[in-house]
C-alpha cells in the first residue's frame, strides 16, 4: 500500500519513510506509558521561561495599549493599534495564575471516526478543540461535545461563510455548539485575517452570541516556533494542534492528545483514513506534519504528554 502523509502524495523514496515513521510510532506506542514527573516539569519550565504562553498567548488590553505595534508573523509589517482594534481585546489574560488538572486536546484527524472517545474526551477538565471542527450530528459519541476553548483560523469565514459579507447568522448558529468557551483567532497571521477576525468579533458582539473571542498573540507564535526548533523541529509555521498542545503543556498537569495522527492508514488495521474526522480536504499548507507527529511521539514517550491511537473502552 502507499502510506503517505495526509497533504501529499509521495514518491517511492519518501513513502519508505513515512512507512519507518509509522512503524516507530507503532512500535512505541505499544509500551506502557507513565507520566514522567521530572520531564514534565522540565519542558514546563522551559517553555514557561521562552514563551510564558500563560500572560502571552493571548492579546490584551494590559498587554497591548491604543497606538502601540503589532508585529505580523515572521513578517516586518506592522498594525498601529486604534481604538477601535483595541475595544475588541479581552480586559486581562484568561489564563494567568492558573493551573489545571487534566486537559484534552483534540487534533481533527480522520483516526477520531469510530473511535468512541466522545465520553474520554469531555471528562477532561479543559477541551481545546481546532478550526471550529464540527460537533454533534452524530460525533458526540467520538469526539465529544465539551468545548473551552476552539481556535479558528479565519480563512475558515472566508469558506464556510462567504467572509462574513452577506448573511452572518449561519455563523452565529454554528458557534451555538461550542457554548461560553474561549474563541482562539489567529489574527495576526497576515493583514487579510486581521479585518476577517474583526468582522467576526463584532458580528458575535451584534448577535449576542455567549463565545468569548480572543486574538492568539504573534509574539507567543513566534517564540513557540523557535522554541520547537531549538528542541531539533525543523518547521517555518506551526501547526495549529501543536500550537495548542504547547499551551495545554504549560496549562495543564496532564495532557492528553487524541486525533493527532497525520496519516492516510490507522496504525493498527491500517485501514485508509480521511484527514479529518468530518471531511477529506488535505491541508493547503505543508506543516511537516510527520516531522511534527515524530516530535508529539518523542513527548509521549518522554511520559511528559499521553497521545491516544487506538479506540477508547
Ligand atoms: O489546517 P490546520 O493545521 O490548521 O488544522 P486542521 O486540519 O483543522 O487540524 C487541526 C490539527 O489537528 C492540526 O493542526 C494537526 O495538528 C492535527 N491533525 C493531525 O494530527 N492529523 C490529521 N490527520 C489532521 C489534523
Amino acid at each position: 500500500e502507499d502510506l503517505h502523509p495526509q497533504n501529499m502524495n509521495t514518491k517511492e523514496d519518501d513513502s519508505q519513510k513515512i512507512r519507518g515513521v509509522i512503524d516507530k510510532a507503532v512500535e512505541r506506542y505499544s509500551q506502557t506509558w507513565k507520566k514522567q514527573e521530572d520531564n514534565c516539569q522540565k519542558l514546563r519550565f522551559h517553555l514557561t521561561s521562552k514563551c510564558n504562553g500563560l500572560d502571552r498567548a493571548v492579546v490584551t488590553q494590559n498587554s497591548t495599549p491604543v497606538d502601540s505595534e503589532i508585529s505580523y508573523n515572521g513578517l516586518k509589517k506592522t498594525l498601529k493599534v486604534t481604538p477601535e482594534l483595541f475595544s475588541t481585546f479581552i480586559k486581562e489574560h484568561p489564563f494567568s495564575n492558573k493551573t489545571l488538572d487534566t486537559c484534552a486536546v483534540v487534533g481533527n484527524g480522520g483516526i477520531l471516526i469510530n473511535s468512541s472517545c466522545g465520553e474520554t474526551i469531555d471528562s477532561a477538565q479543559f477541551v481545546i478543540r481546532c478550526n471550529l471542527a464540527p460537533l454533534g450530528n452524530g460525533y458526540e459519541k467520538h469526539v465529544g461535545i465539551k468545548t473551552d476553548l476552539v481556535t479558528a483560523n479565519p480563512s475558515i469565514f472566508v469558506e464556510r461563510y462567504e467572509a462574513l459579507n452577506g448573511r452572518r447568522r449561519p455563523f452565529v448558529e454554528d458557534l451555538r455548539s461550542y457554548g461560553n468557551s474561549l474563541l482562539l483567532l489567529p489574527a495576526f497571521s497576515y493583514s487579510s485575517k486581521t479585518i476577517l477576525s474583526v468582522r467576526a468579533i463584532y458580528t458575535i458582539e451584534d448577535f449576542e452570541s455567549p463565545i468569548r473571542p480572543v486574538y492568539l498573540n504573534p509574539e507567543y507564535v513566534e517564540s513557540l516556533l523557535l522554541f520547537w526548533r531549538s528542541q531539533g523541529l525543523r518547521e517555518t509555521r506551526l501547526s495549529t494542534g501543536l500550537t495548542m498542545v504547547s499551551l495545554a503543556l504549560e496549562l495543564c498537569n496532564n495532557v492528553h492528545l487524541y486525533g493527532f495522527w497525520p496519516f492516510s492508514h490507522h496504525p493498527h488495521d491500517r485501514h485508509n483514513l480521511t484527514n479529518h474526522y468530518y471531511d477529506d480536504i488535505k491541508p493547503k499548507v505543508f506543516h511537516a506534519m510527520p516531522a511534527e507527529f515524530d516530535l508529539l511521539m518523542r513527548l509521549h514517550s518522554q511520559g511528559v504528554l499521553r497521545l491516544h491511537l487506538g479506540d477508547c473502552p
